[in-house]
């Protein structure tokens, strides 16, 4: 049976157990109480959670599955805890369809959504047609930021997303990567057009981004979004079998994982990373590193010499 045509009675029943308690409409900031770190978008002034969620591989599943069911609780998590800010794309397979479904039967969670997807075609009829069919896969009327998504066609992508964001089809515009190779050419870019936000990798393995595009981007006025927050959970495996130092505590952190998203998200430039799960345990874990006190700039110095310790 196709998960679009389940009735929302049809699946709770389905989910049983699993997905009772987490079906209950969260209270803003986040049914956990704690309020969520936030920030700025430097366009506007909207403040947005600091951690928000990817889609990449994690929600590229068979629509309608019970691996894309599976994922609701993990969802459901993020806007429990007072997420915002879900980040997909039509190179993602089947993550906006999967992610579509998901907001559809968790209609009354999703009131605190910023939907971000992005464009990643060849040609102006081809990225119009491509970004109405990212509207109704995931189903939203417009979405809150459409990026290029690794500067492809990005002249011809750009004059749409203006008429685009002029004509309120959509809130906010910016351009992506996750290549160094593609980090000149961004640089232009960014010094001479009118996004609100980047998309960039960076984290405590892999800072190329310090150097120039993040003062550019604060620099400019941009919302700075960051992808691959764990490098791709490869951080994990530089930790495996070590204990957090217990000065962690001093900035609220009790995992590697908070460590690692507090350490991104503490940049003076950034916005907003968007870690991506396809487990509960995680989820919840991510979400930690979103509330209490950031890492100053003398602890992120601290963080840095013990990561290159261990
Ligand atoms: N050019 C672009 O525009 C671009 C490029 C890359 C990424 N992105 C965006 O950025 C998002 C994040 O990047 P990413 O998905 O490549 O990498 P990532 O977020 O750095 O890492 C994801 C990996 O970390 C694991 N993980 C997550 N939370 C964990 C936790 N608490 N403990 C242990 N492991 C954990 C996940 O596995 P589990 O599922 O087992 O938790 C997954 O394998 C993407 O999903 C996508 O939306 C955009």
């Amino acid at each position: 049976m196709n998960f679009s045509d389940f009735s929302r009675r049809r699946f709770l029943a389905t989910l049983g157990g699993l997905g009772a308690g987490l079906l209950v409409r969260p209270v803003w900031p986040g049914a956990t109480g704690r309020k969520p770190i936030s920030k700025p978008i430097p366009a506007s002034g909207e403040r947005l959670p600091v951690i928000g969620m990817g889609t990449s591989r994690t929600f590229d599943v068979t629509p309608g599955s019970d691996q894309g069911r599976q994922l609701l609780p993990v969802m459901q998590a993020f806007f429990d805890h007072g997420g915002g800010v879900v980040d997909t794309s039509p190179m993602y397979g089947h993550a906006e369809a999967v992610l579509g479904e998901l907001l559809r039967a968790a209609r009354h969670e999703r009131q605190h959504l910023f939907a971000a997807t992005k464009v990643w075609t060849w040609g102006e009829q081809e990225g119009i047609e491509q970004m109405q069919r990212s509207m109704q896969r995931v189903g939203v009327e417009r979405f809150d930021l459409i990026q290029i998504h690794n500067l492809r066609d990005w002249e011809v992508q750009l004059e749409t997303l203006k008429a685009w964001k002029a004509g309120g089809k959509v809130r906010y515009i910016g351009i992506t990567t996750s290549h160094g190779r593609f980090h000149d050419e961004l640089e232009v870019i960014l010094d001479t057009q009118p996004f609100d936000f980047v998309q960039l990798s960076y984290n405590i393995g892999n800072r190329d981004v310090e150097q120039r595009l993040l003062p550019l981007a604060q620099e400019r006025g941009m919302a700075v979004l960051i992808n691959r927050p764990f490098m791709r959970g490869e951080l994990f495996s530089l930790v495996r079998g070590k204990g957090l130092p217990a000065w962690a505590a001093e900035f609220d952190c009790s995992s590697w994982a908070q460590f690692f998203l507090k350490f991104a998200v503490s940049h003076p430039a950034v916005t907003c990373a968007i870690p991506a799960t396809s487990k509960l345990h995680h989820m919840i874990d991510n979400m930690g590193a979103g509330v209490g006190r950031l890492p100053d700039s003398e602890m992120r110095a601290r963080m840095l010499r013990h990561m290159q310790s261990v």
